[in-house]
């Protein structure tokens, strides 16, 4: 049997859903830690605030008073953080992240945002992500593991002496903590209401989506 015989008649592998369970689990997963690191880190951040005018409200931080916000930061923490380890590894070994974020091009980059400023948000193909959705979910992942990195820093600058003062020391660190905030909460308001806009999207993180087309073992 020729090679081409044999790679035709071989047995193919059922199509997998376009947001198979795990990325699913970790994707809600990530959601309600990251909910809890926001909210939080708000009450934390109201007790000794870095920019004077700026208090977030009662109704929308995470915890009574500060000691009580802390206890739900650290708890959440671990969560994000092993959940995220988790979502890259999985998304590196199984080609997922590559495949579905990479490559870039510049030229649909200018385009995707074209359409969108013009409000074409159609989301015909939900197999593939635009220019745009790649960009802002590469910077979000950054973003989270930038939080890690500097909420280390932050929380124990002695035994992370090292890190921290590569950061440019403690209040520097900070301030990058709640740069990397403010990124993944502008991320939130655009992202959520993207995916309320076309809910086919948000349906499919749900249930896992169409299935792709399979693929021939080898
Ligand atoms: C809580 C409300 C959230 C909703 C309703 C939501 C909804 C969705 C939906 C519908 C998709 C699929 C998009 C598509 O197929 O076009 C998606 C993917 C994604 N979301 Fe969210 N999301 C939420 C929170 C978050 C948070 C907090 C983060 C990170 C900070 C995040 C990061 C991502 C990433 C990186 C992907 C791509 C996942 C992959 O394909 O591996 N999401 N989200």
């Amino acid at each position: 049997m020729s090679t081409t015989t044999a790679a035709l008649s071989a047995p193919t592998r059922p199509g997998r859903r376009l947001h198979p369970v795990p990325v699913r689990v970790m994707h809600w997963t990530n959601a309600l830690a990251m909910l809890v690191m926001i909210g939080s880190g708000w009450g934390i951040y109201n007790d000794s605030v870095i920019f004077g005018g700026l208090h977030f409200p009662g109704a929308i931080k995470l915890g009574s008073w500060a000691a009580q916000s802390l206890l739900w930061h650290f708890a959440g923490m671990w969560l994000l953080a092993l959940n995220g380890a988790a979502y890259l590894l999985y998304g590196i070994v199984t080609g997922r992240l590559r495949e579905r974020l990479l490559p870039i091009r510049l030229a649909d980059l200018v385009q995707t945002a074209r359409d969108t400023l013009h409000l074409k948000v159609a989301h015909e193909d939900l197999t593939t992500y635009n220019a745009v959705q790649k960009v802002l979910y590469i910077v979000v992942i950054l973003a989270g593991i930038s939080q890690v990195v500097t909420g280390l820093a932050i929380w124990k600058p002695v035994q992370f002496s090292g890190l921290t003062g590569l950061l440019g020391g403690f209040q520097a660190a900070r301030l990058i903590h709640f740069g990397g905030m403010a990124v993944i909460v502008g991320f939130l308001v655009v992202h959520v209401a993207l995916s309320l806009l076309v809910p086919r999207t948000l349906w499919a993180m749900l249930t896992g989506g169409p299935r792709l087309p399979a693929k021939r073992l080898p």
